[in-house]
């Protein structure tokens, strides 16, 4: 028997046993004749002692360990002299009368404990060593505990995991496909499923009524923190269900993760926005609510005063910071400076102190009477000591999103994002078509499946672009944790949505006619959502990036450094593939 405990479960109520552990060498160090060594495995870690005096040749032996050994020991358990109350196990340690090492280990390329030397690519590259750090383990742990309450809470509520094809055909989401190469049927490829949307909507047809499916989707796009290529869904789908059923349900399963993975009651039900009012209030379909700092339209306010870049704008705005006021010269440069990056777009900032005695001095004095300026404040509801920060342009939505980076690099300085807290969030309502400059056209704002909310119908003939969808997305800090939508149902409809999306008939037959098809036969009225299961998990782990709770994840080159993926394939593959790589311009 390699072992009779673990690392990590021996307590003073064990002492005087004889166990048998194995696991790896943390480290170890001599002191006074005696060699400690921590022996670490999954579950903690536990002391284990070395006396030169009772057993010399065994201390030999230990002294030989390097890091990362994998070692048997029997021991007995005894009570430490001075115990470690930052560690489980710190009551005892263990008086080692047998060692086995089985197996060395060359000496890792960084320390394996949570403040590690090293860095984010050397990581990457041993990820099974860093993987070996608590940190790091206790994340997938927690997304293992995440993915079984999901599975508990949709089981309980009827819902049946039904697992769809990874080798499919291309369903649009907004992004590019990875695409497969078929082997048996030349200048053929599948595509990676961007999420099982058309699968799931087909298992409603079929009468699944309730699905489910914790699974891979694949999305070629550029990555950020809460992006990677390959994540992980929790792609739901109901028959017989409106929007409100959709929200109720999980809105119910995000109480219940709140719960069981983090001991929150939520009692309430979460906020509603609509589309429009998170977009003019807070400049993005994702707001984080965790703080206030609502934007305020100041186009009446300050227009007609003569200074020119308001006079010109097409929207002026702005954020009110509570007792901000304190924000030095070069405080409010550097934001200035933030607001200026290419990435943001602005062109300034203005900025305005309320002085202890009410008065407000702004950066744009020259122009305002005072009396504006009290106007400006009241419009704010500002007090004494507070900062109001505006921003102008000549396109109200983009002025808006940089408004919306303002605000959250400001809450980010007054530590207003505080991870432990959480702000839920139902975005509704949102468009049914976007416009794409690169494409020239109107786009899906959530995809081609999602149903017009019904009074907008009519609206689909004379003017798509204000159509409003039955969508929805949960934001939980300013994070989009899931989104879904009640989708069409009837194959006229969704063959008009398949035109005003630019698509021929007989473009839509060929891309989609299996879903057309299959309306034909009886789909019942379905709608659905799909979680983000590696954004959940950061969020609940107080993560800054979704790599973090993923084993295997990918770098922002969409690497994967320790695999060295994506690599070259040698000749006899591509000819089987029917493959000529052309000449790659640098
Ligand atoms: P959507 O595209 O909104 O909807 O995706 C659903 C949720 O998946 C997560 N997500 C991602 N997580 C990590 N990396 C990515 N690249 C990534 N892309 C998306 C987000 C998002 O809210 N078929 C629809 C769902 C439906 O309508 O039922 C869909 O895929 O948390």
């Amino acid at each position: 028997m390699y072992r009779t405990k673990t690392c990590g479960e021996l307590r003073a109520a064990n002492i005087g046993e004889t166990v048998v552990l194995s696991g790896w060498v943390q480290k170890s160090r001599e002191l006074g004749g005696m060699t400690f060594v921590d022996l670490r495995d999954r579950y903690g870690i536990t002391q284990l002692v070395f006396d030169e005096n009772k057993n010399a040749a065994l201390c030999e032996e230990a002294k030989k360990l390097g890091r990362e050994f994998v070692i048997q020991i029997e021991g007995k358990v005894v009570e430490r002299s001075s115990k470690n109350p930052k560690m489980d196990t710190g009551d005892i340690e263990i008086i080692v009368s047998k060692l086995t090492v089985l197996n060395t280990s060359e000496i890792p390329p960084f320390t394996i404990q949570d403040d590690t030397d090293g860095g984010d690519d050397l990581r990457m590259k041993y990820r099974y060593l860093d993987l070996r750090r608590q940190c790091v383990r206790k994340n997938l742990e927690l997304r293992h505990k995440m993915a079984f309450e999901v599975r508990s809470y949709l089981d309980k509520q009827g819902f049946l995991e039904v697992e769809t094809p990874v080798l499919i055909g291309s369903t649009p989401e907004g992004a590019r496909d990875f695409v497969v190469p078929s082997r048996m049927n030349p200048g053929q490829f599948y595509a990676l499923p961007q999420s099982p949307q058309t699968l799931k909507q087909l298992l409603m047809v079929a009468g699944f009524d309730r699905y489910f499916q914790i699974v891979k989707c694949f999305r070629d796009e550029d990555l950020r923190a809460d992006r990677q290529p390959e994540f992980t869904q929790i792609d739901c789908e109901m028959s017989f269900v409106e929007q409100e059923d959709i929200i109720t349900l999980f809105e119910g399963m995000a109480k219940h993760l709140f719960k069981t993975i983090r001991n929150i009651d939520i009692t309430e039900a979460f906020p509603r926005m609509t589309w429009h009012d998170a977009m003019k209030y807070y400049g993005s379909d994702k707001p984080d609510l965790r703080f206030d700092m609502k934007f305020v339209e100041l186009m009446d306010v300050l227009k007609g005063y003569g200074f020119g870049v308001f006079d010109n704008a097409e929207y002026i705005g702005g954020i009110c910071a509570k007792g901000a006021a304190t924000y030095t010269r070069k405080q409010l440069d550097q934001l200035t400076e933030f607001v200026k990056r290419p990435q943001i777009g602005a062109k300034g900032m203005v900025y305005a102190r309320v002085e202890a005695d009410g008065n407000v001095k702004s950066s744009v004095d020259k122009f305002y009477s005072q009396d504006v300026l009290q106007k400006m404040k009241a419009a704010f509801n500002a007090e004494p000591g507070d900062l109001i920060l505006i921003l102008s342009g000549d396109d109200t939505m983009k002025t808006r999103k940089q408004l919306c980076e303002l605000r959250l690099e400001v809450a980010n300085q007054l530590g207003l994002r505080d991870k432990d807290k959480f702000a839920c969030l139902w975005v509704i309502d949102f468009p049914m078509y976007e416009w794409s400059e690169e494409e020239g056209r109107l786009m899906a704002m959530h995809h081609p499946f999602t149903s017009p909310k019904p009074e907008d119908i009519p609206l689909l003939d004379t003017d798509p672009a204000s159509v409003r969808a039955n969508a929805y997305d949960m934001v939980i800090n300013g994070v989009e944790v899931g989104g879904g939508s009640i989708r069409i149902h009837d194959s006229q409809l969704q063959a008009k949505i398949f035109k005003i999306l630019g698509f021929t008939p007989e473009k839509a037959q060929e891309q989609f006619g299996f879903l057309m098809n299959a309306f034909k036969y009886g789909a019942p009225p379905h709608g659905g959502l799909a979680y983000g299961l590696d954004r959940w998990v950061s969020l609940f782990a107080g993560l800054d990036s979704i790599r973090d709770c993923i084993a295997f994840p990918k770098n922002n080159s969409g690497r994967d450094v320790m695999l060295d993926a994506p690599s070259a394939i040698d000749q006899k593959q591509l000819d089987e593939l029917f493959l000529d790589i052309k000449e790659i311009e640098k």
